[in-house]
């Protein structure tokens, strides 16, 4: 049963004629059609099983429930789960002995590189050079000690913060606010401490600055101003300043002493994460 052929003649012309030529006015394809149909049928489902509509606040969330921070977090669940035995690993190791397991190391300098540019490096800097008040986390120099069980303490309890009872703590008296010594002696003294590394501005007050620094600071920056760990007393004599070592600064942290404060990370962060980022500090150039 052959269909009889449509003719040209047959075809019904949409009218139009230019110079003679005529525009047929042909039936759609039916595949085309159809595909056509399946297209506006899908795209609805699509917007039933998605988020589709916005609405005043937000979206219609769509039958299936998913979305793109779904995805994200199911991302992250995968990477954790993947990493869950190295954690496990690292939150049993010894610190102190990290090295001598190469893999474990590297895995923990590399996330830690990570935790550092996400919670670190607003302070410290993104190359943990510091800033004027944020310690250099790459040089020898240390605040409250480079081992790595320092580093570690220091970072899960945090420094003079109100939030953890066993941070480090430490307060210089203000001794200009607080009327503890003249301002000639406030400046004897600055000269003095200025001299330990550079030119003092007046180098005939600096012998009497030494016998004054001896009575009133010695006690927390040690006899020859090398500072002290266990009070977070810094070193004065290096040349490396945390405020500041012109004159004017020296004076003006004598005089209203400085209180530095870096939150507690133990209970932000996961055991393995403030591991990580320790041993990342820790390998930065200055681990003790
Ligand atoms: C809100 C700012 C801030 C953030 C964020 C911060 N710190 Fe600190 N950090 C400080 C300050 C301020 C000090 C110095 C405190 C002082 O004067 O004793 C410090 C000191 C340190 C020290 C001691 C340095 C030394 O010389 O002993 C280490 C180590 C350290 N931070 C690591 C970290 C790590 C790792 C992170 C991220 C998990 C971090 N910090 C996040 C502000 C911050
Ligand atoms: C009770 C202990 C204590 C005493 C006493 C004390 N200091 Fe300090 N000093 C500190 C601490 C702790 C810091 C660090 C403060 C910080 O990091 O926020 C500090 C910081 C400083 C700094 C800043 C160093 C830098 O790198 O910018 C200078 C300068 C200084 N002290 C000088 C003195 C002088 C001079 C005296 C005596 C007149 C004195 N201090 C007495 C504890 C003390």
């Amino acid at each position: 049963m052959s269909k009889k052929p449509v003719q040209p003649h047959e075809i019904p012309t949409t009218g139009h004629s230019w110079d003679g030529i005529e525009e047929f006015d042909n039936p759609m394809p039916r595949w085309w059609l159809w595909t056509f149909y399946l297209c506006i049928i899908w795209g609805i489902g699509y917007t039933i099983a998605f988020p589709a509509w916005p609405l005043v606040s937000g979206a219609t969330a769509g039958l299936l429930g998913w979305s793109t921070r779904g995805d994200v977090a199911a991302d992250i669940a995968a990477v954790d789960e993947a990493n869950g035995p190295i954690n496990a690993r690292l939150e049993a190791a010894d610190m102190t002995a990290l090295t001598s397991d190469p893999e474990l190391h590297g895995y923990a300098v590399s996330a830690g590189a990570a935790v550092f540019k996400t919670w670190c490096a607003q302070c410290h800097g993104s190359g943990a050079a510091g800033a004027v008040g944020y310690p250099n986390l790459l040089d020898d120099d240390w605040l409250w000690g480079g081992t790595i069980e320092d580093i570690q303490t220091t970072v899960a309890h945090g420094i003079r913060n109100e939030e953890d009872d066993d941070a480090r703590y430490s307060q210089m008296p203000a001794f200009g606010r607080d009327e503890l010594l003249e301002q000639t002696e406030i400046a004897a003294i600055a000269n003095y401490v200025v001299s330990l590394s550079g030119e003092p501005q007046d180098a005939s007050v600096v012998a009497n600055g030494a016998v004054l620094f001896e009575e009133n600071c010695a006690s927390c920056h040690g006899e020859n101003a090398e500072g002290d760990i266990y009070q977070g007393a810094p070193n004065l004599a290096d040349a490396i300043w945390l405020y500041g070592g012109s004159y004017a600064d020296v004076v003006e942290t004598i005089s209203n002493a400085r209180f530095g404060v870096m939150p507690a990370w133990s209970g932000r962060l996961s055991e393995a994460e403030i591991r990580s980022v320790t041993a990342y500090v820790h390998q930065l150039g200055g681990g003790e």
